[in-house]
Protein backbone atom coordinates (compact mmCIF):
# COMPACT_ATOMS: atom_id res chain seq x y z
CA UNK A 1 0.00 0.00 0.00
CA UNK A 2 1.11 3.28 -0.79
CA UNK A 3 0.31 5.77 2.61
CA UNK A 4 1.19 9.28 3.46
CA UNK A 5 1.58 10.71 6.87
CA UNK A 6 1.30 14.71 7.86
CA UNK A 7 3.23 15.68 10.47
CA UNK A 8 6.71 14.25 11.28
CA UNK A 9 6.48 14.98 15.15
CA UNK A 10 6.73 12.25 17.78
CA UNK A 11 3.79 10.65 16.31
CA UNK A 12 3.47 10.91 12.73
CA UNK A 13 6.88 10.48 12.33
CA UNK A 14 6.98 6.73 14.42
CA UNK A 15 3.91 5.98 12.80
CA UNK A 16 5.78 6.48 9.11
CA UNK A 17 8.26 4.28 9.95
CA UNK A 18 6.67 1.24 11.70
CA UNK A 19 4.02 1.34 8.97
CA UNK A 20 7.29 1.65 6.23
CA UNK A 21 8.46 -1.43 8.47
CA UNK A 22 5.17 -3.08 7.92
CA UNK A 23 5.95 -3.06 4.17
CA UNK A 24 4.15 -0.14 2.82
CA UNK A 25 5.90 2.60 1.09
CA UNK A 26 5.33 5.71 3.10
CA UNK A 27 6.02 9.15 2.38
CA UNK A 28 6.21 11.62 5.73
CA UNK A 29 5.26 15.26 5.01
CA UNK A 30 6.01 18.27 6.67
CA UNK A 31 5.32 22.27 6.62
CA UNK A 32 8.90 22.45 8.75
CA UNK A 33 11.80 22.62 6.20
CA UNK A 34 14.60 22.39 8.67
CA UNK A 35 12.79 19.29 10.10
CA UNK A 36 12.57 17.63 6.27
CA UNK A 37 16.18 18.31 5.18
CA UNK A 38 17.16 16.70 8.92
CA UNK A 39 15.42 13.73 7.89
CA UNK A 40 16.45 13.53 4.06
CA UNK A 41 20.10 13.49 5.77
CA UNK A 42 18.76 10.92 8.11
CA UNK A 43 18.90 12.79 11.22
CA UNK A 44 15.71 12.07 13.96
CA UNK A 45 14.90 15.27 15.41
CA UNK A 46 13.85 14.12 18.41
CA UNK A 47 14.83 11.49 20.49
CA UNK A 48 13.46 8.37 20.74
CA UNK A 49 15.33 5.09 21.46
CA UNK A 50 15.12 2.51 18.38
CA UNK A 51 13.85 5.45 16.08
CA UNK A 52 17.16 6.00 14.12
CA UNK A 53 17.94 2.30 13.36
CA UNK A 54 14.43 1.26 12.05
CA UNK A 55 14.21 4.90 10.01
CA UNK A 56 17.54 4.19 8.18
CA UNK A 57 16.59 0.14 7.86
CA UNK A 58 13.63 1.72 5.76
CA UNK A 59 15.37 4.24 3.81
CA UNK A 60 17.91 1.96 2.85
CA UNK A 61 15.19 -0.49 1.68
CA UNK A 62 12.95 2.14 -0.39
CA UNK A 63 10.43 2.23 2.08
CA UNK A 64 10.53 5.83 3.46
CA UNK A 65 10.99 9.13 2.53
CA UNK A 66 10.46 12.44 3.48
CA UNK A 67 9.00 15.57 1.66
CA UNK A 68 7.16 19.14 2.04
CA UNK A 69 5.57 18.21 -1.21
CA UNK A 70 2.07 17.00 0.40
CA UNK A 71 0.48 17.27 -3.72
CA UNK A 72 3.22 14.77 -5.08
CA UNK A 73 2.53 12.47 -1.49
CA UNK A 74 -0.46 12.19 -1.96
CA UNK A 75 0.04 11.10 -5.82
CA UNK A 76 -1.66 7.24 -5.65
CA UNK A 77 -2.19 7.31 -1.98
CA UNK A 78 -4.42 5.04 -0.70
CA UNK A 79 -4.64 6.56 2.88
CA UNK A 80 -3.16 9.79 4.27
CA UNK A 81 -2.66 9.92 8.09
CA UNK A 82 -3.45 13.72 9.64
CA UNK A 83 -0.93 13.36 12.79
CA UNK A 84 -0.35 17.16 13.37
CA UNK A 85 -0.26 18.51 16.69
CA UNK A 86 -3.72 19.42 18.71
CA UNK A 87 -2.54 21.70 21.32
CA UNK A 88 -4.48 23.02 24.22
CA UNK A 89 -6.19 26.89 22.70
CA UNK A 90 -5.22 29.25 24.30
CA UNK A 91 -8.14 31.10 26.73
CA UNK A 92 -10.19 28.35 26.57
CA UNK A 93 -8.33 24.97 27.24
CA UNK A 94 -10.05 23.30 23.83
CA UNK A 95 -8.24 21.51 21.35
CA UNK A 96 -7.06 23.78 19.14
CA UNK A 97 -7.91 22.04 15.90
CA UNK A 98 -6.86 24.89 13.34
CA UNK A 99 -3.37 22.62 12.59
CA UNK A 100 -5.95 19.40 11.80
CA UNK A 101 -8.48 21.28 9.42
CA UNK A 102 -5.96 23.22 7.59
CA UNK A 103 -4.16 19.83 6.60
CA UNK A 104 -7.63 18.36 5.55
CA UNK A 105 -8.05 21.65 3.38
CA UNK A 106 -4.30 21.21 2.30
CA UNK A 107 -5.38 17.04 1.70
CA UNK A 108 -8.60 17.99 -0.09
CA UNK A 109 -6.64 19.61 -3.05
CA UNK A 110 -4.82 17.03 -3.92
CA UNK A 111 -5.89 13.73 -2.76
CA UNK A 112 -6.57 10.93 -5.13
CA UNK A 113 -10.30 9.36 -5.74
CA UNK A 114 -10.92 6.82 -3.03
CA UNK A 115 -8.51 7.81 -0.12
CA UNK A 116 -9.04 7.41 3.45
CA UNK A 117 -8.42 10.88 5.50
CA UNK A 118 -7.16 8.84 8.92
CA UNK A 119 -6.92 11.09 12.32
CA UNK A 120 -4.22 9.80 14.25
CA UNK A 121 -4.15 13.30 16.34
CA UNK A 122 -6.06 13.08 19.49
CA UNK A 123 -9.22 15.30 18.32
CA UNK A 124 -12.70 16.07 20.19
CA UNK A 125 -15.28 13.85 19.54
CA UNK A 126 -17.14 15.27 16.35
CA UNK A 127 -13.72 16.19 14.81
CA UNK A 128 -13.84 13.53 11.51
CA UNK A 129 -17.41 14.68 10.69
CA UNK A 130 -15.77 18.07 10.76
CA UNK A 131 -12.64 17.20 8.54
CA UNK A 132 -15.19 15.53 5.83
CA UNK A 133 -17.40 18.05 5.76
CA UNK A 134 -13.83 20.33 4.66
CA UNK A 135 -12.73 18.54 2.56
CA UNK A 136 -16.21 18.10 0.76
CA UNK A 137 -16.43 21.49 0.59
CA UNK A 138 -13.46 21.97 -0.59
CA UNK A 139 -13.55 19.52 -3.30
CA UNK A 140 -17.32 18.15 -4.00
CA UNK A 141 -15.72 15.87 -6.86
CA UNK A 142 -13.42 13.79 -4.19
CA UNK A 143 -14.88 10.40 -3.50
CA UNK A 144 -13.22 9.89 0.08
CA UNK A 145 -13.87 8.40 3.65
CA UNK A 146 -12.38 9.05 6.26
CA UNK A 147 -11.25 7.11 9.64
CA UNK A 148 -10.57 7.83 13.44
CA UNK A 149 -7.13 6.20 13.96
CA UNK A 150 -6.32 7.51 17.66
CA UNK A 151 -2.34 6.67 18.56
CA UNK A 152 -1.64 5.28 22.00
CA UNK A 153 2.42 5.08 22.50
CA UNK A 154 3.89 6.37 24.99
CA UNK A 155 7.30 8.54 24.12
CA UNK A 156 10.15 6.72 25.07
CA UNK A 157 8.75 3.15 24.27
CA UNK A 158 7.32 4.54 20.82
CA UNK A 159 8.49 1.70 18.39
CA UNK A 160 7.79 -0.78 21.13
CA UNK A 161 4.46 0.46 21.54
CA UNK A 162 3.65 0.91 17.84
CA UNK A 163 4.76 -2.46 16.90
CA UNK A 164 2.80 -4.28 19.83
CA UNK A 165 -0.03 -2.14 20.92
CA UNK A 166 -2.50 -3.15 24.01
CA UNK A 167 -4.93 -2.02 21.10
CA UNK A 168 -5.38 -0.47 18.19
CA UNK A 169 -8.88 1.53 17.94
CA UNK A 170 -10.43 2.17 14.17
CA UNK A 171 -13.55 4.33 14.15
CA UNK A 172 -14.73 3.75 10.58
CA UNK A 173 -18.27 4.77 8.83
CA UNK A 174 -18.19 1.62 5.97
CA UNK A 175 -16.64 -1.64 4.60
CA UNK A 176 -14.60 -0.15 2.16
CA UNK A 177 -12.64 2.13 5.15
CA UNK A 178 -12.57 -0.71 7.45
CA UNK A 179 -10.71 -2.88 4.88
CA UNK A 180 -8.30 -0.61 3.91
CA UNK A 181 -7.45 0.21 7.88
CA UNK A 182 -6.96 -3.85 8.00
CA UNK A 183 -4.93 -3.86 5.24
CA UNK A 184 -2.88 -1.32 6.65
CA UNK A 185 -2.87 -2.98 9.99
CA UNK A 186 -2.54 -6.53 8.46
CA UNK A 187 0.73 -7.27 10.12
CA UNK A 188 -0.38 -6.39 14.07
CA UNK A 189 -4.34 -8.54 12.72
CA UNK A 190 -1.78 -11.68 11.79
CA UNK A 191 -0.39 -11.71 15.29
CA UNK A 192 -3.83 -11.22 17.19
CA UNK A 193 -2.78 -7.86 18.32
CA UNK A 194 -6.53 -7.04 19.43
CA UNK A 195 -8.16 -4.55 17.09
CA UNK A 196 -11.23 -2.21 18.55
CA UNK A 197 -13.30 -1.15 15.07
CA UNK A 198 -15.91 1.52 16.16
CA UNK A 199 -18.07 4.25 14.98
CA UNK A 200 -16.37 7.27 14.45
CA UNK A 201 -17.68 8.99 17.91
CA UNK A 202 -16.30 6.26 20.04
CA UNK A 203 -13.00 6.00 18.36
CA UNK A 204 -12.44 9.80 19.48
CA UNK A 205 -13.89 9.29 22.82
CA UNK A 206 -11.26 6.46 23.66
CA UNK A 207 -8.54 7.94 23.26
CA UNK A 208 -9.54 10.83 25.81
CA UNK A 209 -10.89 8.43 28.21
CA UNK A 210 -8.17 6.50 27.93
CA UNK A 211 -5.59 9.83 28.75
CA UNK A 212 -8.12 10.77 31.67
CA UNK A 213 -8.27 7.66 33.37
CA UNK A 214 -4.40 7.40 33.22
CA UNK A 215 -3.79 11.15 34.42
CA UNK A 216 -6.55 10.32 37.19
CA UNK A 217 -4.83 7.20 38.45
CA UNK A 218 -1.92 9.33 38.72
CA UNK A 219 -3.37 12.35 40.64
CA UNK A 220 -5.26 9.87 42.60
CA UNK A 221 -1.83 8.45 44.24
CA UNK A 222 -0.52 11.76 44.44
CA UNK A 223 -2.85 13.24 46.45
CA UNK A 224 -2.77 9.67 48.83
CA UNK A 225 0.53 10.50 48.85
CA UNK A 226 0.11 13.79 50.43
CA UNK A 227 -2.17 12.19 52.41
CA UNK A 228 0.53 9.39 53.71
CA UNK A 229 2.87 12.39 54.85
CA UNK A 230 0.57 13.58 57.31
CA UNK A 231 -0.38 10.38 58.64
CA UNK A 232 2.61 8.41 58.93
CA UNK A 233 2.23 6.09 56.13
CA UNK A 234 4.77 5.08 53.25
CA UNK A 235 3.11 5.72 49.82
CA UNK A 236 5.20 2.83 48.04
CA UNK A 237 3.88 0.28 50.17
CA UNK A 238 0.59 1.37 50.00
CA UNK A 239 1.07 1.88 45.86
CA UNK A 240 2.13 -1.95 46.06
CA UNK A 241 -0.74 -3.11 48.40
CA UNK A 242 -3.15 -1.45 46.14
CA UNK A 243 -1.43 -2.14 42.67
CA UNK A 244 -1.28 -6.15 43.89
CA UNK A 245 -5.25 -5.96 43.58
CA UNK A 246 -6.23 -7.01 40.15
CA UNK A 247 -9.16 -4.60 39.61
CA UNK A 248 -6.38 -1.78 40.24
CA UNK A 249 -3.03 -3.02 39.04
CA UNK A 250 0.34 -1.57 39.74
CA UNK A 251 0.88 1.00 36.68
CA UNK A 252 0.48 4.51 37.07
CA UNK A 253 0.84 4.18 40.44
CA UNK A 254 4.20 5.70 41.77
CA UNK A 255 3.71 9.56 43.22
CA UNK A 256 5.69 12.27 42.26
CA UNK A 257 5.68 15.28 41.38
CA UNK A 258 2.09 15.67 38.83
CA UNK A 259 1.61 14.50 35.41
CA UNK A 260 3.21 16.78 32.70
CA UNK A 261 3.70 15.72 29.07
CA UNK A 262 2.54 16.76 25.62
CA UNK A 263 -0.32 14.43 26.22
CA UNK A 264 -2.53 14.84 29.48
CA UNK A 265 -2.68 18.37 30.31
CA UNK A 266 -3.71 19.07 27.23
CA UNK A 267 -5.99 15.69 26.73
CA UNK A 268 -7.68 16.70 30.41
CA UNK A 269 -8.17 19.90 29.70
CA UNK A 270 -10.23 19.24 26.30
CA UNK A 271 -12.09 16.36 27.60
CA UNK A 272 -13.56 18.65 30.70
CA UNK A 273 -14.04 21.66 27.94
CA UNK A 274 -16.09 18.59 25.88
CA UNK A 275 -18.33 18.28 29.01
CA UNK A 276 -18.66 21.45 29.49
CA UNK A 277 -19.92 21.96 25.64
CA UNK A 278 -22.07 18.90 25.81
CA UNK A 279 -23.43 19.89 29.53
CA UNK A 280 -22.10 16.88 30.77
CA UNK A 281 -19.13 18.05 32.94
CA UNK A 282 -16.51 15.38 33.63
CA UNK A 283 -16.43 16.55 37.26
CA UNK A 284 -13.74 14.21 38.37
CA UNK A 285 -11.61 14.99 35.51
CA UNK A 286 -12.02 18.75 35.92
CA UNK A 287 -10.85 17.99 39.78
CA UNK A 288 -8.00 15.76 38.76
CA UNK A 289 -6.75 18.75 36.99
CA UNK A 290 -6.88 21.25 39.83
CA UNK A 291 -5.09 18.65 42.00
CA UNK A 292 -2.19 18.18 39.46
CA UNK A 293 -1.60 21.79 40.13
CA UNK A 294 -1.80 21.51 43.38
CA UNK A 295 0.50 18.47 43.31
CA UNK A 296 3.10 20.95 41.55
CA UNK A 297 3.21 23.66 44.09
CA UNK A 298 3.30 20.93 46.82
CA UNK A 299 6.61 19.99 46.02
CA UNK A 300 7.26 23.53 46.01
CA UNK A 301 6.51 23.62 49.30
CA UNK A 302 8.92 20.53 50.22
CA UNK A 303 12.00 22.01 48.29
CA UNK A 304 11.50 25.18 50.71
CA UNK A 305 11.45 23.07 53.52
CA UNK A 306 14.48 21.84 52.65
CA UNK A 307 15.71 25.50 52.03
CA UNK A 308 14.70 26.72 55.71
CA UNK A 309 11.81 28.56 53.79
CA UNK A 310 13.88 30.87 51.45
CA UNK A 311 15.52 30.02 48.35
CA UNK A 312 17.48 33.30 48.33
CA UNK A 313 20.98 32.47 47.78
CA UNK A 314 20.63 28.83 47.79
CA UNK A 315 22.49 26.50 45.36
CA UNK A 316 20.23 24.08 44.29
CA UNK A 317 21.24 21.31 41.87
CA UNK A 318 18.30 19.64 39.89
CA UNK A 319 18.34 15.98 37.94
CA UNK A 320 16.30 16.03 34.64
CA UNK A 321 14.01 18.35 33.38
CA UNK A 322 11.83 16.46 30.41
CA UNK A 323 8.37 15.39 31.53
CA UNK A 324 9.96 11.96 31.94
CA UNK A 325 12.77 9.55 30.82
CA UNK A 326 13.89 8.53 27.46
CA UNK A 327 12.46 11.25 26.03
CA UNK A 328 13.53 15.19 24.89
CA UNK A 329 10.20 16.33 25.15
CA UNK A 330 9.80 19.52 27.41
CA UNK A 331 5.94 19.81 26.70
CA UNK A 332 4.40 20.30 30.53
CA UNK A 333 7.14 19.15 32.41
CA UNK A 334 7.09 20.15 36.26
CA UNK A 335 10.48 21.17 35.72
CA UNK A 336 8.58 24.47 33.95
CA UNK A 337 7.19 25.02 37.20
CA UNK A 338 9.53 24.57 39.69
CA UNK A 339 12.86 25.74 38.01
CA UNK A 340 10.84 29.13 37.56
CA UNK A 341 9.68 28.80 41.27
CA UNK A 342 13.50 28.31 42.29
CA UNK A 343 15.07 30.92 40.08
CA UNK A 344 12.06 33.48 41.40
CA UNK A 345 13.02 32.76 44.28
CA UNK A 346 16.91 33.78 44.33
CA UNK A 347 18.24 30.41 44.15
CA UNK A 348 21.20 29.76 41.45
CA UNK A 349 20.18 26.71 39.70
CA UNK A 350 22.24 24.19 38.27
CA UNK A 351 20.07 21.59 35.97
CA UNK A 352 21.27 18.07 34.42
CA UNK A 353 19.13 16.03 31.53
CA UNK A 354 21.19 13.61 29.30
CA UNK A 355 18.28 14.68 26.48
CA UNK A 356 16.73 18.13 27.87
CA UNK A 357 19.58 20.78 27.33
CA UNK A 358 18.41 21.11 23.14
CA UNK A 359 14.56 21.64 24.55
CA UNK A 360 15.45 23.09 27.65
CA UNK A 361 17.95 26.02 27.51
CA UNK A 362 15.05 28.78 26.12
CA UNK A 363 12.35 27.16 27.99
CA UNK A 364 14.59 27.63 31.31
CA UNK A 365 15.91 31.01 31.52
CA UNK A 366 18.24 31.97 34.25
CA UNK A 367 20.36 28.16 35.08
CA UNK A 368 23.44 26.48 34.36
CA UNK A 369 23.83 23.78 32.64
CA UNK A 370 25.70 20.39 33.75
CA UNK A 371 27.04 17.60 31.83
CA UNK A 372 26.46 15.02 35.22
CA UNK A 373 24.88 15.10 38.00
CA UNK A 374 28.24 15.23 40.04
CA UNK A 375 29.05 18.70 38.43
CA UNK A 376 25.66 19.81 40.08
CA UNK A 377 26.07 18.65 43.11
CA UNK A 378 29.07 20.34 44.00
CA UNK A 379 29.00 22.63 46.41
CA UNK A 380 25.32 22.65 46.37
CA UNK A 381 22.81 23.38 49.45
CA UNK A 382 19.71 21.09 47.36
CA UNK A 383 20.17 18.30 45.00
CA UNK A 384 16.61 17.60 43.69
CA UNK A 385 15.52 14.55 41.75
CA UNK A 386 13.13 15.81 39.62
CA UNK A 387 13.25 13.23 36.38
CA UNK A 388 13.99 9.33 37.16
CA UNK A 389 16.47 9.08 34.43
CA UNK A 390 18.42 5.19 35.03
CA UNK A 391 21.65 7.35 35.21
CA UNK A 392 20.20 9.51 38.53
CA UNK A 393 18.69 5.95 39.56
CA UNK A 394 22.19 4.52 40.68
CA UNK A 395 23.91 7.53 42.17
CA UNK A 396 27.01 7.38 44.30
CA UNK A 397 25.28 8.79 47.21
CA UNK A 398 28.49 9.24 49.17
CA UNK A 399 30.00 10.87 46.83
CA UNK A 400 27.10 13.24 45.94
CA UNK A 401 27.12 14.24 49.92
CA UNK A 402 30.90 14.50 49.90
CA UNK A 403 30.52 17.19 47.02
CA UNK A 404 27.65 19.08 48.25
CA UNK A 405 27.85 22.19 50.51
CA UNK A 406 25.23 21.26 52.67
CA UNK A 407 23.95 17.46 51.47
CA UNK A 408 20.13 17.36 51.37
CA UNK A 409 18.18 15.84 48.66
CA UNK A 410 14.79 16.13 47.58
CA UNK A 411 13.59 13.30 45.90
CA UNK A 412 10.46 13.82 43.95
CA UNK A 413 10.70 10.46 41.86
CA UNK A 414 11.12 7.96 45.19
CA UNK A 415 14.16 6.89 43.62
CA UNK A 416 15.90 6.42 47.09
CA UNK A 417 15.37 6.21 50.46
CA UNK A 418 15.81 7.68 53.85
CA UNK A 419 17.93 4.83 54.69
CA UNK A 420 20.16 5.19 51.34
CA UNK A 421 20.45 8.66 51.96
CA UNK A 422 21.37 8.40 55.70
CA UNK A 423 24.08 5.54 54.84
CA UNK A 424 25.58 7.95 52.54
CA UNK A 425 25.77 10.53 54.59
CA UNK A 426 23.54 12.86 53.80
CA UNK A 427 21.91 15.03 56.48
CA UNK A 428 17.91 15.48 54.90
CA UNK A 429 16.07 13.51 52.65
CA UNK A 430 12.40 13.92 51.85
CA UNK A 431 10.51 12.18 48.82
CA UNK A 432 7.10 12.27 47.98
CA UNK A 433 4.55 10.16 50.38
CA UNK A 434 7.18 8.95 52.60
CA UNK A 435 6.70 9.76 56.53
CA UNK A 436 9.13 13.49 57.24
CA UNK A 437 11.60 12.02 59.79
CA UNK A 438 11.43 14.78 61.99
CA UNK A 439 15.21 15.99 62.15
CA UNK A 440 14.92 16.08 58.35
CA UNK A 441 13.44 19.78 58.28
CA UNK A 442 15.93 21.64 59.87
CA UNK A 443 14.93 25.02 59.78
CA UNK A 444 11.58 26.85 60.04
CA UNK A 445 9.13 27.39 57.36
CA UNK A 446 9.06 31.15 56.90
CA UNK A 447 4.99 31.60 56.03
CA UNK A 448 6.06 34.42 54.30
CA UNK A 449 8.30 33.14 52.01
CA UNK A 450 6.15 29.94 51.71
CA UNK A 451 3.13 32.22 50.13
CA UNK A 452 5.67 34.48 47.90
CA UNK A 453 6.65 31.24 46.28
CA UNK A 454 3.01 29.75 45.57
CA UNK A 455 2.02 33.31 43.72
CA UNK A 456 5.34 32.91 41.40
CA UNK A 457 4.40 29.09 40.65
CA UNK A 458 0.97 30.35 40.10
CA UNK A 459 2.00 32.61 37.54
CA UNK A 460 3.49 30.17 35.68
CA UNK A 461 0.68 27.98 34.85
N1 LIG B 1 3.49 12.80 21.63
C1 LIG B 1 2.84 11.74 22.08
O1 LIG B 1 3.33 11.00 22.91
C2 LIG B 1 1.45 11.43 21.57
C3 LIG B 1 0.89 10.18 21.84
C4 LIG B 1 -0.38 9.89 21.36
C5 LIG B 1 -1.07 10.85 20.63
N2 LIG B 1 -0.51 12.07 20.40
C6 LIG B 1 -1.26 13.05 19.59
O2 LIG B 1 -0.72 13.05 18.28
C7 LIG B 1 -0.77 14.37 17.74
C8 LIG B 1 0.61 14.81 17.31
O3 LIG B 1 1.43 14.90 18.45
P1 LIG B 1 3.01 15.05 18.36
O4 LIG B 1 3.52 15.00 19.75
O5 LIG B 1 3.55 14.09 17.35
O6 LIG B 1 3.11 16.55 17.75
P2 LIG B 1 4.40 17.37 17.33
O7 LIG B 1 4.12 18.75 17.72
O8 LIG B 1 5.63 16.68 17.82
O9 LIG B 1 4.42 17.27 15.73
C9 LIG B 1 3.47 17.83 14.88
C10 LIG B 1 4.14 18.07 13.51
O10 LIG B 1 3.13 18.43 12.56
C11 LIG B 1 3.71 19.37 11.66
N3 LIG B 1 2.60 20.05 10.97
C12 LIG B 1 1.63 20.85 11.48
N4 LIG B 1 0.77 21.24 10.52
C13 LIG B 1 1.19 20.67 9.36
C14 LIG B 1 0.70 20.66 8.02
N5 LIG B 1 -0.42 21.31 7.67
N6 LIG B 1 1.40 19.97 7.08
C15 LIG B 1 2.52 19.31 7.43
N7 LIG B 1 3.02 19.25 8.68
C16 LIG B 1 2.36 19.91 9.64
C17 LIG B 1 4.56 20.24 12.55
O11 LIG B 1 5.54 20.94 11.81
C18 LIG B 1 5.17 19.19 13.49
O12 LIG B 1 6.40 18.69 12.98
C19 LIG B 1 -1.41 15.25 18.83
O13 LIG B 1 -2.78 15.35 18.60
C20 LIG B 1 -1.14 14.46 20.08
O14 LIG B 1 -2.10 14.72 21.09
C21 LIG B 1 0.74 12.38 20.83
Amino acid sequence: MKIATIGTGYVGLVSGVCFSDFGHEVICVDKDADKIARLERGEVPIFEPGLEDLMSRNIEAGRLSFTRDLEGALAGAQAVFIAVGTPTRRGDGHADLSYVMAAAEEIARAAPQGVVVVTKSTVPVGTNRRVAEVIRRANPELDFDVASNPEFLREGAAIDDFMRPDRVVVGVENERAAGIMADIYKPLFLRDFPIVTTDLESAEMIKYAANAFLATKITFINEVAALCEKVGADVKEVAKGIGLDGRIGNKFLHAGPGYGGSCFPKDTKALARIGQEHASPMQIVETVIKVNEETKRRMIDKLLDLCGGSFNGKTVAVLGVTFKPNTDDMRDAPSLTLVPALVGGGAKVRVCDPQGRHEGEALLPGVAWCDDAYAAADSADLLVILTEWNEFRGLDLGRVAGAMAQPRMADLRNVYSDADAREAGLEAYIGVGRQVPKEAITVPILGADRERHKSISEGQQ
